[in-house]
């Protein structure tokens, strides 16, 4: 099943159930265009029989970003280098899609210190700064960037974006109850939680038009007392297919609860009551639930790495499409040799890692951050990297990319 085609409401065409999920790729140069690198990494992504790519969160609001080395899609994007990037996914004949995202609250300080978010409560961890509840013609204009944004995609030529509605950034962060403390009708209810959402959707489909195809990522839950339950994640799926997505991606958590990268298997506890496939593919259970409310195609992403657990998942009907991240960054040739029976899972490197608890925080995304810089600039991963070195050479580098992006706006300012 893994092989077999997926036609999405818009009439778009996935030649097969893989995708390559968001990864933010950290390979922007000081302007926030995408660098040679970059465009050849996704070239190889391209040509890896993968159906569908998803760029990394690139942020509509150079204010906004979630680290200084993303690609910013607005009115200063380099369009040469956007078109060669779109061109580079789709080579192998892959569709392509930009992750488009406004980090809200997710800023880190050095970049902005009094980011916009849809509260002033302000990230529970160190490096962020204290946000603004953003104004009704705030929140309009971001509204705007992202409909911006979609449009600067399709033109490039890129098949369509993906809302990032989950992890915690400016839109997921709208939806939570703990976080979003407004008395007017952007905060309250799930349906006016949800309006900045639906309305970046609505905005980004009048902009684009019905050939291109708008997905949205949205949170299975946010793993968080207070925060957006599994129930309100159903209900608010089901509104985002009344707004037209083509699809929507199931993830989880946020900054503060950052489960959407698991390494390690679910405590025993857990994990007895799971079967097989949830306890490799973690949202899996929170997907079916949501896929069963829809009519629309699902994909899940985290956790999937052997074939059998990705025939079982298709054939139960708990999802339409297999997202990976990881395996893309250490093996960027896998999907073809899993669809050709050559391999019966893809690369797992982290299952070696010791459990998050016994690590510095961020440590195994750092190391895959890393390997994904090794990619673009070697054209090979390192598999045998300490993960502590990992970690060490992603802090330094994006603090090098944090120095020359405030060097570059102090000598040109926006
Ligand atoms: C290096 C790295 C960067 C990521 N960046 C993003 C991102 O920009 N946007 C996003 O929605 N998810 C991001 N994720 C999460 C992945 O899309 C995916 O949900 C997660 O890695 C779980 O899938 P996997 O187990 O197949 O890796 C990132 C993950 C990794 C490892």
């Amino acid at each position: 099943m893994i092989d077999r085609p997926l036609q999405l409401p818009g009439g778009a065409r996935l030649k097969n159930r893989i995708v390559k999920s968001a990864m933010s790729e950290a390979l922007a140069d000081a302007r926030n265009d995408p660098t040679e690198g970059m465009i050849a990494l996704y070239k190889r992504w391209g040509q890896s029989g993968a159906a569908l790519l998803i760029t990394g969160n690139t942020p509509v609001d150079r204010d906004h970003l979630e680290h200084a080395a993303n690609v910013v899609l607005d009115e200063r994007s380099d369009p040469e280098k956007t078109r060669r990037l779109a061109a580079a996914a789709r080579s192998g004949g892959a569709l392509a899609l930009v992750q488009i995202a406004h980090s809200g609250r997710q800023t880190p300080e050095a970049i902005n210190a009094r980011p916009l978010s849809i509260s002033d409560k302000a990230l529970d961890l160190p490096g962020y700064g204290t946000p603004r509840m953003a104004s009704e013609d705030e929140l309009q204009a971001v509204i705007g960037r992202f409909a911006m944004a979609a449009r600067l995609a399709q033109k490039a030529g890129f098949d369509g974006v993906e809302v990032h509605g989950a992890h915690g950034y400016l839109l997921s962060s709208a939806l939570s109850p703990r976080i979003n403390t407004r008395k007017d009708r952007w905060g309250g209810s799930l349906t006016n939680r949800s309006r900045l959402l639906r309305e970046v959707i609505r905005a980004v489909r009048a902009a684009s038009g019905t050939d291109f195809v708008v997905a949205a990522k949205l949170n299975s839950s946010d793993f968080q007392k207070g925060g957006f339950t599994h129930e309100e994640s159903i209900e608010t799926a089901r509104m985002l297919e009344r707004e037209g997505v083509d699809f929507l991606e199931i993830s989880g958590g946020t900054f503060e609860t950052p489960v959407a990268y698991q390494h390690t298997a679910q405590k025993q506890s857990t994990a007895q009551k799971q079967s097989t496939a949830a306890r490799e593919a973690y949202f899996l259970d929170y997907a079916r639930d949501i896929k069963k409310a829809l009519g629309i195609p699902v994909m899940v992403t985290g956790g999937f790495r052997s074939a059998a657990v990705m025939r079982q998942a298709l054939a139960e009907g708990a999802t339409d499409l297999i997202g990976m991240g990881r395996p893309f960054i250490l093996d960027p040739a896998f999907p073809r040799k899993l669809l050709a029976g050559d391999i019966a899972a893809t690369p797992a490197p982290e299952r070696g890692f010791p459990p998050a608890e016994a690590l510095p925080r961020g440590a195994v995304l750092n190391w895959f951050c890393h390997q994904l810089a090794l990619q673009s600039t070697r054209g090979k991963a390192d598999p045998d990297l300490p993960i502590i070195e990992g970690h060490d050479r992603y802090l330094d580098r994006i603090a090098s990319s944090t120095a020359g992006l405030l060097a570059a706006r102090a000598a040109a300012p926006c």
